[in-house]
């Protein structure tokens, strides 16, 4: 059981708010932060219905939103459309119907980039661009009087398009230097919706996340995979030494950033939105073996990640300053996270079958066999 979706924040107050029970189109919403999104945002009850449009890749996942299907109301003000963000068929009638486009969509994981890289820029590129097209011809609708006003778009990108950052924090002005196929096709997603915010005057927005971490996240990702390997007494692959830092950030602290910015960002501009807690590795491991009460000689050194980013940290001045802060503090997060995978073991055994095993030993079978303690 996931459980039923429980209220969250109230909305912003009445009359501050352009989006008050506007109509979303959530595009990527059967993912990890995408689902959250959803979740998240009916459960304010203040009359926001969502479309989602979903590929329904290996990563997006029907039952991350079933916890809605409890709950009428919710229900009543949700619907699902399995389709493709690189399709104008399937986005174009969406986009029509839509005071918002919020893009979650993209093949998020980097190992998978380096692997086989085609469809990240599939979705992340040629997806972009159909959005912002459909967008576009929904602004000219709204200057001919054919609808109210022109949809706003929001780009969900990522702190990787600064690159490894040696020291100091990312700021949004920052030069973009991805170094992984996976942040390139970001990067290019972003320097589309940015040209057309110049060239056209689309009213588009882009956050850049950190590393996410909570509930329904898919365990390719470190976090839900060490956490759902020593569940088991697996090995985890430790890449390299371990000493690479990231940004935690929890999920409802993500999504809460993203639908702030939606609100109240002003159009063409980039929003960094940074963690609460610059970790390494190997303490983020350490912590969540110990509460789940599992030893360390589980966690094996393998072979590293090429290119792998060494560090990320980025500069959270500018959201601040509309008045968003994070809310979850990572060592609640992180517990209350294991302790979600430990209760809802249906949920990852069902997305670690079929096809999971064929990537795993893709990707630690010769890893684990060359392994030494970590
Ligand atoms: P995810 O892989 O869990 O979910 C991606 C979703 O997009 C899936 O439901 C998938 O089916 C869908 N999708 C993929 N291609 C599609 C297409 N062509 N058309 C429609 N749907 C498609 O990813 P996530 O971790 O939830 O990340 C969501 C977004 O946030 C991504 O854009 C990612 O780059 C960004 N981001 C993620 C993190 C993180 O730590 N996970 C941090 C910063 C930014
Ligand atoms: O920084 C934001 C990014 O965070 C998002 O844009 C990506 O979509 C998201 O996947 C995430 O990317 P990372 O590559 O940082 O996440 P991942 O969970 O794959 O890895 C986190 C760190 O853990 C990284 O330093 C690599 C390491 N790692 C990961 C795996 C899967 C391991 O040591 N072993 C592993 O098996």
């Amino acid at each position: 059981m996931t459980g039923p979706v429980p209220d969250s924040r109230p909305a912003d107050a009445p009359g501050t708010d352009p989006f008050v029970r506007a109509h979303l189109l959530v595009t990527g919403g059967a993912g990890f932060i995408g689902s959250a999104y959803v979740r998240n945002v009916l459960a304010r009850r203040d009359g926001t219905r969502i479309t989602v449009l979903d590929k329904l890749t290996y990563a997006g996942n029907r039952a991350n939103l079933e916890p809605l299907q409890a709950d009428r109301e919710l229900a009543g003000r949700f619907h699902f459309v399995q389709g493709d963000i690189a399709e104008p068929d399937d986005v174009d009638p969406l986009a029509a119907a839509a005071d918002a486009v919020v893009n979650f969509a993209a093949e998020s994981h980097v190992d998978r980039s380096i692997v086989d890289p085609e469809a990240f820029l599939r979705t992340g590129v040629i997806g972009v661009h159909v959005l912002l097209e459909a967008v576009r011809r929904e602004a000219l609708r709204a200057a001919a009087g054919d609808r109210e006003r022109a949809p706003r778009l929001v780009q969900v990108s990522t702190d990787e398009v600064y690159g490894t950052v040696p020291d100091g924090l990312s700021s949004e002005a920052d030069p973009l230097a991805p170094r992984s196929p996976y942040a390139a096709a970001k990067a290019a997603g972003e320097l589309l919706v940015r040209s057309y915010a110049v060239t056209h005057g689309t009213d588009a927005v882009i956050t850049r996340g950190s590393n996410t971490y909570g509930p329904f996240q898919h365990p390719e990702k470190l976090i839900p995979l060490f956490v759902t390997n020593a569940l088991d007494d697996e090995p985890l692959p430790l890449y390299g030494d371990g000493l690479q830092e990231r940004d935690w950030l929890h999920v409802d602290d993500h999504v809460g950033a993203v639908d702030h910015v939606l609100r109240h960002g002003l159009a063409g501009e980039v929003y960094n939105v940074p963690g609460d807690a610059q970790l390494p590795n190997r303490e983020v491991v350490k912590r969540l073996l110990g509460r789940l009460g599992k030893p360390w000689s589980l966690v094996r050194t393998v072979e590293d990640r090429p290119g792998h980013d060494r560090r990320y940290a980025m500069d959270g001045s500018k959201i601040a300053t509309l008045g968003w802060r994070n809310r979850v503090p990572f060592p609640a997060g992180l517990d209350a996270t294991v302790d979600w995978y430990r209760a809802n073991e249906a949920w990852w055994r069902a997305v670690r079958t079929g096809d999971w095993h064929a990537w795993y030993e893709r990707q630690y079978a010769e890893r684990l066999a060359g392994s030494a303690e970590a």
